[in-house]
C-alpha cells in the first residue's frame, strides 16, 4: 500500500512530523508512507488553476495515486495552520483527488487538548463537497496526542505505549476502510 502523508507543520522538530515517522516506521510491513511536499506550494488563487504550477500538479498527482492519506494536523489557533488549509484548498480543486480517498487525521500537541478544535476544523474541511474524503466515524478513532513532550524520546519517536497501542488498533480499522 501507498499511504501519503500530509503534515501541517513545517517545523524541523515539529511533533506531527514525529508521529508521521514514527507511523511510517511502525506500519512498514504494511505500507509505504510518504511525506509531502506543501511548503513549496504557491498560496491558492483562481488565478493560477488554469496552468498550474508544477508542485500543485506533483501533489494531485501524488494523491491521485496514493491509496490512502494523513493528516497529521497542529492546532493553530484552535484552527488548523494556513499552509494544511492551503494545500486542501489546492486538492479540492480541478480533478478533485481527495474525493472517496480514505483520510486518517491525526494531531499532536504539547498540551492538553490534544489538537480537538483544529481536528473538528478538519473533519468539517475533509466533508465539504470538494473533498468528500472517506473517513472512520470519530468516536473511538481520533488520535489526539496529549502532552507531546512526555511521550515522544530524544531521537523523535512517539515512544508512549498506551498511546502506540491506541493507535495500532485505529489503524487496523483504517486500513480495513482503505481496502474497502
Ligand atoms: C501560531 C500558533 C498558534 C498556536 N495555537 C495553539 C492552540 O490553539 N492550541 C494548542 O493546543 N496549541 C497551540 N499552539 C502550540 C502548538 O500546539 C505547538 O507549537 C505544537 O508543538 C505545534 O505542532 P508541531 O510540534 O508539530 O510543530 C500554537 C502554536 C503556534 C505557533
Amino acid at each position: 500500500m501507498n499511504v501519503v502523508a500530509l503534515v501541517g507543520s513545517l517545523r524541523e522538530e515539529s511533533f506531527n512530523l514525529q508521529l508521521v515517522q514514527t507511523m511510517a516506521e511502525r506500519y512498514q510491513s504494511l505500507f509505504e508512507l510518504t511525506v509531502a511536499d506543501i511548503a513549496s506550494l504557491p498560496y491558492f488563487t483562481e488565478s493560477l488553476e488554469a496552468n498550474p504550477p508544477e508542485s500543485v500538479v506533483r501533489l494531485q498527482q501524488q494523491i491521485k495515486s496514493a491509496d490512502a492519506v494523513v493528516i497529521a494536523t497542529p492546532e493553530y489557533n484552535w484552527s488548523i495552520p494556513g499552509v494544511l488549509k492551503n494545500a486542501l484548498d489546492w486538492l479540492s480543486r480541478g480533478e478533485r483527488v481527495m474525493n472517496g480517498k480514505p483520510v486518517l487525521p491525526v494531531g499532536v500537541s504539547p498540551f492538553m487538548m490534544g489538537t480537538i478544535r483544529a481536528q473538528k476544523h478538519l473533519r468539517d474541511i475533509l466533508d465539504s463537497p470538494g473533498i468528500a474524503a472517506k473517513t472512520l466515524v470519530p468516536g473511538g478513532n481520533e488520535i489526539l496526542i496529549t502532552f507531546a513532550r512526555d511521550k515522544f524520546d530524544s531521537t523523535n519517536r512517539l515512544v508512549d505505549e498506551a498511546t502506540l497501542t491506541f493507535i495500532d488498533q485505529v489503524m487496523t480499522r483504517f486500513l480495513a476502510l482503505a481496502k474497502s
